[in-house]
């Protein structure tokens, strides 16, 4: 498709690129040439988009300008400094006569482009919009796009290309049919303002053919199709289904004669302590999710919880955070039984989940009760590694603690059901 064309570049870029020792392959050179001041690339995994994303951000920042600023933006800090680290590396062995400053900790290079004028380059967290505040872009690349929350595209970032006419470059292994796959269809529409691509993992001639193949055999079809093919399909890296159909229940006090369980899931450093209680036939009646406090504070919460909860058996994640708090909550009363989390215990505990789930064996809380838990569990997915391992996991950005606190009481109802007979203290 002919695509509205950006100021004219004033720039080889190809040339700059054969400087920097980089060779885009045949579906990169597409992405470089074009001139949409909108881009989309809905790729496959490991197809060559970040680094493709870095060259073409790094090359804008060399273009001549008094003065330039370009942001680097994923969902994460971690994802950013993906982007980011490759731009460093380059800067640092073909530019270094450029590099005016170069902090990766803030995240922040600065460089004399070719016109001898000042280009900026940030790297930026969606987690974090308070930091997408403020300046007007010459251009903007987004890592990871379909991950981002809804929103941050149209309400922090687009407009800040507005003043200054400035580019966009969205990159993205597709996730479902979200705003990313609407900017997508707009790129393949008449819009001559937007410009997209979807090829496949294959299309990247540096990866091993074989490799891939081998990946169709161990993953499952959907997520494969996904993953390595680049589709947009709806819900397919998703781990649990029939979330809603299970989500219609209001809270329940406790009955006298009633027996309840429940999954604790303590705070790390940035999440929450999260715990739920069930019923013995499955029905969640009661969730509870703080920010990380005092120990004792927690202690004290839990305890309160499961006491009016005729003394719930608390099965419990202490992974992270020893044995002391275990130890605190037995002393204070509660009754819990550890589950140690190895990965191995951990994909037993979601697939556990995600059966009951499947089963109709579990009735959750209605979506507008628990948001925070109907919400994590239908983004926990299914992802693979750079290493190549696929894990479950939440998605860059979510919380999975609602998850693992559900699953841990799940668990308990389970094995109660299936061994009435064993008894945990
Ligand atoms: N034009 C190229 N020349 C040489 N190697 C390349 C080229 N494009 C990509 N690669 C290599 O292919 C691999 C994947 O590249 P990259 O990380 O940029 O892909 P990606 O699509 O961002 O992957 P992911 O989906 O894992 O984020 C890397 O090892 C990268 O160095
Ligand atoms: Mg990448």
């Amino acid at each position: 498709m002919k695509a509205k064309r950006q100021k004219k570049p004033r720039i080889n870029k190809m040339a700059i690129f054969k400087d920097f020792g980089y060779e885009p392959h045949p579906g990169q050179v597409e992405v470089h040439s074009s001139r949409a001041p909108r881009r989309i690339v809905a790729c496959g995994v490991r197809w060559g988009k970040t680094l493709c994303a870095a060259i073409e951000g790094l090359a804008a920042a060399l273009e001549p300008n008094e003065r330039s600023m370009g942001w680097i933006v994923a969902p994460t800090y971690d994802l950013a400094d993906k982007v980011f680290r490759e731009i460093v590396v380059i800067a640092h062995e073909h530019l270094q006569h450029r590099i005016i400053t170069m902090r990766e900790s803030d995240r922040r290079l600065v460089i004399r482009n070719l016109s001898g004028g000042i280009s900026e380059i940030r790297g930026k967290s969606a987690d974090n919009p308070v930091s997408l505040l403020g300046e007007g872009l010459d251009w903007l690349i987004v890592d990871e796009a379909a991950r981002l929350k809804p929103l941050i595209w149209e309400s922090h970032l687009s407009q800040r290309l507005i003043d200054k006419k400035g580019w966009a470059l969205l990159i993205s292994t597709p996730k479902g049919k979200g705003w990313f796959y609407d900017l997508f269809r707009k790129g393949q529409s008449n819009d001559r303002h937007f410009q997209s691509w979807n090829l496949p993992s294959t299309s990247n001639p540096h990866l091993d053919a074989k490799v891939i193949n081998e990946e169709r055999n161990r993953l499952p079809e959907r997520v494969f199709l996904q993953e390595y093919g680049g589709q947009f399909l709806e819900g397919a890296g998703q781990v649990f289904r029939n979330v809603r159909e299970c989500a219609t229940e209001d809270w329940k006090d406790a009955d006298p004669k009633g027996i309840y369980y429940a999954g604790l899931d303590l705070a790390k450093i940035n999440d929450y302590t999260v715990l739920v209680i069930i019923d013995h036939s499955g029905r969640v009646v009661f969730t509870d999710r703080f920010h990380r406090v005092d120990w004792s504070i927690q202690v004290a919460r839990v305890k309160a919880a499961t006491d009016r909860y005729n003394g719930a058996l608390v099965n419990t994640d202490t992974t992270g955070v020893g044995e002391p708090v275990f130890e605190a909550l037995r002393t204070a009363g509660v009754r819990c039984m550890p589950y140690p989390f190895t990965q191995k215990s951990k994909a037993a505990l979601v697939n556990n989940l995600a059966l009951m789930l499947e089963k109709n064996d579990l009735a959750l809380p209605k979506p507008d009760l628990w948001p925070e838990g109907i919400d994590e569990l239908e983004a926990f997915e299914f992802s693979v590694s750079d290493s190549g391992n696929v894990r479950t996991n939440a998605p860059s950005g979510y919380h999975d603690d609602c998850v693992v606190a559900l699953a841990l009481a799940a668990w308990i109802v389970k094995r109660r059901a299936g061994r009435p007979s064993i008894t945990w203290l």
